[in-house]
């Protein structure tokens, strides 16, 4: 996964300065945690080496002490169309702009996330590294694009990146911290998910909807595992079980064939290895690049080498299409699985407050199908949670915490919250959390759907938070029930005089679910709505988003 072979690190020698240069200071852009989990464990890293070490999101990173950095490591995921995640966007437009510094004495060294599935993969990364490198900054150690698979690339890096920085002389290792942090740490993660037992499965939306919302609730007993209002709840699902079996009868395999999954060696069935550890859905151009090199078929070398065609291609489409479209296969089944990516975790946004539900986690996951190019489509961990997991079952779990989306330390200060569709399931565990702790601050939710009577979700237990006061205010838009479409923002804005006002307060606003419609349509109206009532121009009322963004007054957690 390396971007830049490790040579290239050696062809301009990285400046030594004395003890200044055991200096080293890292910096994340992280929106779901993933690079700011890098970061710290980086931090560990190099401080037991002996560095000192400053680690800090860029969004909390003054931009001009750049100049003062010996040693910087960047670590930086990509979002949405190629663009950096909510706390990079005003260091990575500084350092873009007109008045970032020269910076001849700096050495660095990038780490990007990203999804090869994605265009503009690994982008924020890439433009970090070129951008440095242009204001004069030395390449300590090539960057490293990582893909959903990125711990082994990442720990690569970072050893790269220490042998780079060489012998730390000054400063002494911070092992007594480490090790005391470590004990109260539960032992399951990411990489050694937990098995959580699935306590209840159930439909939110009444008979007659267009949607299948399902409240999960699984338990975390004996995990050791806890989590805050607003982390996410990461889950390995499995492929759905059909999709396997046309995929092997497809490629005429037999099921019970074994195959190695990986570098230690593990061997599983062919079946078992398709359906819980290899991704067959999502489609990317390097897959479908190693993909042509097993084919006779040459047509899909030229889809591969073809960017506008491939990208219409790789919509909508998953591997059994690949595989009818552009046999005959000569490989072995192998070779064939060695070409996958590793099952991703799906990250859902938690539903519950761990003091209010204690050795529980809820999930409101939405239910994906569609139909495109000619088949009926599932969405991989959506459908396995509704269709398969039943109480009793269990199912491979991990805590994502993320401190990009946390209710005020002050339990006083306002909250705003912004939650349609499945975006109400941080929102669920904010007051859950505000009525156990007897927090006193106001608290106002907008929740949209489609039908007021079939997908208003956690209706009465909105209700009855209204009524005992934990919730101050509550509107919401139904889409469908009217002519004309009614949305979470035109309900704000119908309000906007108030609305502004607890803004002036020093409320929090909070935005989750779509990010592409829904949340991008709520920014322009909230700036619209800053605009109209601070008497402000728009770019005055865009600059006061942005501050509150800057103070972590503006949150949002979108997908
Ligand atoms: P619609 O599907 O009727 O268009 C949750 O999915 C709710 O979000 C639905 O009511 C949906 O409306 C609505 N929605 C869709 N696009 C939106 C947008 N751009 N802004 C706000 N809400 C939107």
């Amino acid at each position: 996964a390396g971007a830049a072979s490790p040579l290239d690190s050696v062809l301009r020698a990285p400046n030594q300065e004395g003890t200044a240069s055991k200096e080293v200071t890292i910096l994340y852009g992280s929106q779901t945690g993933n690079a700011q989990g890098l970061a710290k464990k980086a931090s560990k890293s190099l401080e037991n080496k002996g560095f000192q070490v400053t680690v800090s999101s860029m969004n909390d990173f003054k931009p001009n002490n750049i100049k003062k950095v010996k040693n910087l490591l960047i670590l930086v995921s990509t979002h949405g169309e190629g663009d950096p995640p909510d706390n990079a966007i005003t260091f990575h437009e500084f350092i873009h702009g007109k008045r970032a510094p020269k910076i001849d004495e700096l050495n660095f060294s990038v780490l990007s996330l990203g999804d090869s599935s994605y265009e503009f993969f690994c982008q924020t990364g890439k433009q970090f590294d070129a951008r440095l490198e242009e204001l004069g900054g030395t390449r300590l150690y090539p960057r490293f694009d990582c893909d959903l698979d990125y711990d082994e690339p990442a720990a690569e890096w970072l050893a790269g990146v220490i042998s780079s920085l060489g012998e730390a002389k000054s400063g002494s290792p911070a092992l007594t911290q480490a090790a005391a942090t470590q004990t109260v740490e539960s032992t399951y993660s990411r990489t050694n998910p937990f098995r959580a037992e699935v306590l209840d499965n159930i439909n939110l939306n009444g008979r007659g909807s267009n949607k299948e919302t399902r409240h999960l609730e699984l338990s975390l007993e004996g995990s050791g595992l806890s989590f805050q209002p607003g982390d996410s709840l990461g889950i390995y699902p499995e492929n759905d079980l059909t999709l396997v079996d046309q995929l092997l009868e497809e490629l005429k395999w037999n099921p019970e064939e074994s195959v190695t999954i990986n570098k230690q060696g593990d061997v599983l069935s062919l079946k078992d290895a398709l359906t819980t550890y290899y991704e067959i859905t999502t489609l990317t151009k390097p897959l479908l690049e190693k993909a042509a090199k097993l084919s006779a078929n040459n047509d899909l070398q030229e889809l591969a080498n073809n960017s506008e065609s491939l990208k219409a291609y790789l919509e909508g489409r998953d591997l059994l299409d690949v595989v009818r479209e552009f046999g005959p296969w000569n490989s072995s089944p192998q070779e064939f699985v060695s070409i996958l990516r590793k099952m991703p975790a799906r990250l859902y946004s938690i539903a519950s407050s761990l003091s209010a539900n204690p050795d529980e986690v809820h999930l409101t996951i939405g239910a994906v199908r569609y139909h495109a190019n000619g088949r009926d489509r599932k969405g991989v961990c959506s459908i396995f949670a509704a269709d398969r997991l039943q109480s009793g079952d269990s199912v491979p779990i991990y805590i994502q915490h993320n401190e990009n989306f946390k209710l005020p330390a002050n339990p006083e200060t306002p909250i705003i919250m912004v939650g349609p569709g499945t975006g109400v399931a941080p929102f669920r565990s904010f007051i859950q959390e505000r009525e156990e702790s007897g927090a006193e601050g106001k608290s106002w939710m907008f929740f949209g759907d489609q039908h007021f009577v079939t997908d208003f979700l956690y209706q009465t237990e909105w209700q009855k938070w209204l009524k005992d006061g934990v919730l101050t205010k509550m509107d919401v838009a139904f889409s469908r029930d009217t002519a004309e479409k009614v949305y979470v923002q035109h309900r704000m804005l119908e309000q906007s005089k108030e609305l502004f006002e607890w803004l002036q307060e020093g409320a929090h606003v909070y935005i989750c679910g779509d990010e592409k419609h829904m949340a991008h349509d709520v920014h322009q109206t909230l700036i619209q709505i800053v605009e109209q009532e601070g008497s402000l121009s728009r770019e005055d009322a865009e600059a006061y988003l942005a501050d509150m963004q800057q103070q972590k007054r503006y949150q949002r957690d979108v997908y």
